[in-house]
């Protein structure tokens, strides 16, 4: 069975803008995936960037809502690569690391764990409290990866869009996509 699918959750935390751009360019490269996102990530896109979400995807066959529990990367029958959370909030992050299968996003989260595939979270906060970092050492060593969303500036950024292909390029580095996102160090 070919397992090549990527799950692309957006959550509400801040730069919800990283999840819209991944997925515009998996796209764009004819890549399988689909899309979840969340009443926040709703919001605070709407806040942060001027825009409905669910413009973004209208028309777009592969996108789900938070509350559609009978989608089918809620059962780990389902062939995915794996599932990437960006951005991830702490909310989501707490459910994920304690096994709350609340909605869509905690319920295909914890599927990728317990299937043993990768689950990446970009989370987003600042600073982190204690119970925000235990929640991370929790899902750590469940087997997911942390990715916090914090570019690096030694590609040498000229602007906010160079900054969020980083991060979206270091998530598809996760998945062994290849891209064209960011010039490489010593290359
Ligand atoms: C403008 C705005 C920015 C936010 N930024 C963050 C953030 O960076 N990290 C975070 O964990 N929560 C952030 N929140 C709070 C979450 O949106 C909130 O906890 C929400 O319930 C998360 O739900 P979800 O994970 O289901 O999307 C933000 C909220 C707003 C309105």
């Amino acid at each position: 069975m070919k397992r090549n699918r990527l799950l692309i959750a957006l959550t509400g935390a801040s730069g919800v803008e990283y999840g819209v751009v991944l997925s515009k360019y998996l796209r764009e490269m004819g890549y399988p995936f689909d899309v979840i996102y969340t009443n926040g990530a709703e919001k605070v896109y709407y806040y942060e960037m001027g825009k409905k979400l669910s413009k973004v995807f209208k028309s777009w066959d592969n996108v789900y809502t938070n509350d559609d529990m009978s989608a089918p990367f809620a059962s780990g029958t389902y062939p995915l690569l794996g599932m990437v959370i960006v951005p991830c909030s702490m909310k989501t992050l707490g459910l994920i690391a304690n096994g709350i299968d609340l909605n869509l996003v905690a319920r295909a989260a914890s599927v990728q764990l317990k299937e043993g595939r990768k689950l990446v979270l970009v989370v987003r906060e600042s600073p982190y409290s204690l119970p925000m970092i235990e929640n991370m050492k929790k899902v750590a060593l469940a087997g997911a990866t942390i990715l916090p969303a914090s570019p690096g500036f030694y590609h040498k950024p000229k602007n906010i869009q160079d900054l969020i292909n980083h991060v979206v390029g270091k998530i598809l580095d996760q998945f062994q996509i290849d891209h064209d996102l960011f010039k490489r160090w010593g290359f």
